[in-house]
């Protein structure tokens, strides 16, 4: 089998309903995926749920129920607004399957015995909020920020990670390899972190503290703990210690937000693979956050956007096109609900949905149900032909580059020139006159449509499937499994049956 390219998202914690960041980070992966396949790349596409820590132990004890209980409840309502969400992942992990216990375990042993764990006395300040030790230097005037909640000074035996002697080659690698970590600027933070010298990483936590966890092998008093666990599921999925595992990893991307890129995907998740003699991931794509008027939306405020109820209200492709459209990836950007009504109002009702309908309704009614061959070309026809080379020329660069908002623009600015073009030759004008040449012109006007609309319908299809499937259906076709030979301005339309008449998006009044 070949190398697939293996793409993951970031595990989520099972503290909490999913909120948009998390619906955007699926799609974003989701988008990249389908994009590859259809470029003709064998995709393995991962995400999953992150389910041991202190928060989820707190809670179920608060619930009186078991923490099990819990996961597998929010592993339930992750996985179906995956499918509300049309993401098409491959394999969806949870870090309680027995896969994962094995793989983690195997390595905290293969560490331990190779004197690269090791235990020791470890005294400071734990903030119960955020699962961790914080230093003195996190304060600001003196005060420990509200993000950490309640902090107290405790001392605990541990087991610690060695970290400090790989400082250096890290430090390298993301330095000489510039591709890494998209965007660039992002691998500033990283370096800046390490700037100090490391600290050993403490992995463990004991069992009367915390139970909910993975045991460590060569001690039952103590749980592994947060990072150890959850990064390592990205080569639990890949299949490690299986004969496959080469065919998946390294991992193509990891998709992240930037919350969780330095320290833990940067430093901890590099030194851990390289300590294990696995090959590092060859890239993390690192996105931005969705804010709630100019704050990073999260499960601890209670204050998030819930995308169920835009999906229930919008649809999941309108809800898709928003999130890809709104965000330049890398940047954060600031949801609005008006703003989404706005958008959805002017490019999918409007401009795309009333065209799709006015085509289907000239079809049935100047052409029979059936798509016309075009018979000449004017200098009508040579504006929306010349609009499609430009556009077909910068298209792919743009997917390859993530820079998906762009790619939507310009295919919007080109369904734009459509509508202009309809509107200049007005066939509704061309099928009451008795000249023979306006008759040739009504039905290149209806065959320059559909073949524009086919051909934008293909490009939207890792952005919008299931509305792409829906109008080329009404073209007579299905979507498409690649791109090549489906993306050239040809005549594969003339002879089929236009659709029934539908509304793809109906208009929303606030
Ligand atoms: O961090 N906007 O889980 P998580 C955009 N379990 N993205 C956001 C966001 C927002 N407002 N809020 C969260 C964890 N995210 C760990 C990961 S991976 C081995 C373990 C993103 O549920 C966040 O950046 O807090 C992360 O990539 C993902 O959602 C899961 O966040
Ligand atoms: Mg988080």
């Amino acid at each position: 089998m070949s190398k697939r390219f293996l793409i993951t998202t970031a595990i989520d914690y099972a503290n909490g309903s999913p909120h948009i960041g998390h619906a955007y980070e699926k799609i974003l992966t989701d988008v990249i995926a389908r994009y590859k396949r259809l470029s003709d790349v064998p995709v393995h596409f991962v995400t999953g749920l992150d389910e041991h820590g202190q928060k989820v132990q707190m809670s179920a004890e608060k619930k009186g129920i078991e923490p099990l209980e819990i996961c597998d409840s929010l592993a339930e309502e992750f996985q179906s607004l995956c499918q509300r969400l049309n993401i098409s992942n491959d394999d969806y992990i949870r870090t309680t399957e027995t896969r994962h216990k094995k793989v983690v375990q195997t390595l905290l042993q293969k560490l331990f015995d190779e004197g690269k764990i090791y235990k020791a006395d470890y005294n400071g300040y734990y903030s119960v909020r955020q699962e961790q030790f914080v230093t003195e230097k996190e304060k600001v005037n003196g005060q420990w920020p509200k993000l950490y909640g309640e902090v107290n000074e405790i001392t605990e035996s541990n087991y610690f990670f060695k970290l400090s002697e790989h400082q250096d080659w890290l430090i390298d690698t993301i330095r000489s390899d510039a591709s890494l970590i998209y965007p660039r600027f992002r691998s500033a933070d990283v370096l800046n972190f390490l700037k100090e010298p490391l600290n050993d990483l403490c992995i463990s936590r004991p069992k009367e503290r915390l139970s909910w966890g993975i045991e460590l092998p060569f001690d039952d008093g103590f749980v592994t703990y947060v990072w150890f666990d959850a990064l390592v599921n990205y080569i639990t999925a890949a299949g490690y210690g299986t004969e496959s595992f080469e065919d998946y990893w390294p991992a193509d991307y990891h998709v992240i937000g930037k919350d969780i890129l330095s320290p833990p995907h940067a430093v901890y998740w590099p030194i851990m693979l390289k300590a294990l003699g696995i090959p590092l991931p060859k890239h993390y794509l690192v996105h931005g956050w969705w804010l709630n008027s100019g704050s990073k939306m999260s499960k601890s405020d209670g204050d998030v956007v819930n995308p169920l109820d835009l999906i229930n209200t919008y649809g999941a492709d309108a809800f898709r096109y928003f999130v890809i459209c709104e965000m330049n990836v890398g940047q954060d950007s600031d949801f609005s609900e008006e703003l989404f009504q706005k958008r959805y109002n002017s490019d999918l009702a409007n401009d795309l949905g009333n065209l799709v309908s006015r085509l289907l309704n000239m079809g049935h009614r100047f052409a029979d149900g059936i798509i016309p061959k075009a018979e000449i070309e004017e200098a009508e026809e040579k504006v929306v032909l010349e609009h499609w080379k430009s556009l077909k020329s910068d298209i792919f660069d743009l997917y390859d580059t993530f820079q998906f908002h762009k790619a939507l623009e310009k295919i919007f600015s080109f369904i734009a020139e459509l509508n202009r073009y309809t509107e200049m030759r007005a066939p509704w004008k061309l099928a009451k006159s008795e000249d023979a040449k306006d008759k040739l012109r009504l039905a290149t006007t209806l065959a320059t449509m559909s073949e524009g609309l086919r051909l934008a319908s293909i490009l939207l299809q890792p952005v919008m499937p299931q509305t792409a499937e829906n109008i080329l259906n009404s073209l007579g076709q299905k979507s498409v499994e690649l791109f090549s030979d489906h993306v050239e301005w040809g005549t594969q339309l003339a002879g089929s049956s236009y659709g029934e008449k539908s509304i793809l998006f109906p208009k929303k009044d606030r």
